[in-house]
């Protein structure tokens, strides 16, 4: 994932640009007590549980997490923006999509607490060994099924209400506690409704369609396409060739071979679909994807949930919380 204003140099991962940098002085989080958001004095009292390109994570309680912005201009736009689309998706809560929490709050976002991202999970898996011979069991290609349509279903959902996730991949797809996955970090999106809403980041160049400068739905399947083939590869495409070359394969629509996914024909049209969109052979939109997966996921008799009983529970917390503190506009964004 690069910055927008970078896209033609050298890639330069939100990540690593995190690293030397501090988070923005957070301010008292008192006024966020509530049963989702614990009381603290400072938000340094709480356990950093992860970080990216724009924002420190840190663990609330075990249900909630907090992110709040890196200190530059970039941080704090970038979490201006993942304030504005989770204030549109409060409203539209997704079981693939992160839940938010408290939008409003100054130091940050309250988001749902989950347990890592696919990637970590992935690493994990694989403990330092060869990606296809370890994680090419069928157990593997059960959860890799289960993922990929969960991970489909989100990117669905963001694109029904025309946003744009622009930095699609492993590593921004959560786990909750039950292992199901949960699409997150809008802090680079795009609105395609809204004026002066492009993209602020753009995909790793192993998930980026050939000739993109302003993602769109067609960009986001592309990476979704990549993402998919890290779950069941544990890597993403052509780990060992430079970027430059990567790039020339996908210009001249050259993919890496899928045949090894014979018994898994859905996930291996699935991710082929994503990489032909809006071509030949190809899918037109996330949900076509969904659809093609949902086969693999209803065949192995995988449970796909709705949204859990402890999501409600938060949610009715929080609009109770807010009768008493929010304004009436506030407690209108609450999903009913
Ligand atoms: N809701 C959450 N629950 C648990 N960990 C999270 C949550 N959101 C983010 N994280 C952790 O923090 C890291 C950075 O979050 P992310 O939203 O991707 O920030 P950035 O915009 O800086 O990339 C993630 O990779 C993940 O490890
Ligand atoms: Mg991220």
């Amino acid at each position: 994932m690069t910055r927008t204003t970078e896209r033609s140099s050298t890639r330069s991962s939100k990540t690593s640009s995190s690293r030397s940098s501090k988070s923005s002085k957070p301010t008292s989080s008192r006024s966020t007590k509530s049963s989702t958001t614990e009381p603290c004095d400072s938000i340094y009292d709480l356990e950093l549980i992860g970080q990216g390109g724009t924002g420190l994570v840190f663990k609330v309680n075990d249900r909630s997490v907090i992110k709040v912005p890196i200190t530059s201009s970039f941080g704090l736009q970038a979490i201006e923006r993942e304030r504005q689309i989770y204030r549109r998706l409060r409203k539209r809560p997704s079981n693939y999509v992160v839940q938010c929490l408290d939008a409003e709050h100054r130091s940050g976002l309250f988001l749902e607490r989950c347990i890592g991202t696919v990637r970590g999970r992935l690493r994990q898996m694989l403990s330092g060994g060869s990606a296809f011979p370890k994680i090419n069991s069928d157990d593997a290609l059960d959860l890799a099924g289960r993922w990929a349509y969960q991970a489909a279903e989100g990117l669905a959902h963001i694109h029904r209400y025309n946003i744009i996730q622009a930095d699609v991949g492993c590593h921004n797809m959560l786990l909750d506690q039950e292992g199901n996955l949960k699409l997150a970090d809008f802090s680079g999106s795009s609105m395609t409704d809204k004026p002066d809403s492009q993209a602020l980041i753009i995909y790793d160049i192993r998930s980026r369609m050939p000739n993109v400068y302003e993602p769109d739905h067609a960009s986001d399947m592309f990476a979704l396409g990549s993402a998919i083939y890290e779950m069941v590869t544990g890597h993403l495409p052509y780990p060992t060739l430079a970027e430059k070359e990567v790039q020339r394969l996908f210009y001249q629509r050259r993919f890496p071979e899928l045949d090894r996914l014979e018994l898994f024909k859905s996930i291996a049209n699935a991710i082929r679909g994503c990489w032909l969109v809006n071509t030949e052979g190809g899918f037109i939109s996330a949900k076509d994807v969904a659809n093609e997966l949902r086969k693999t996921v209803e065949k192995e008799g995988i449970t796909v949930k709705t949204m859990t009983e402890e999501i409600h529970a938060i949610i009715r917390g929080l609009v109770i919380a807010a009768k008493g503190t929010a304004t009436s506009k506030k407690r209108k964004t609450f999903p009913s």
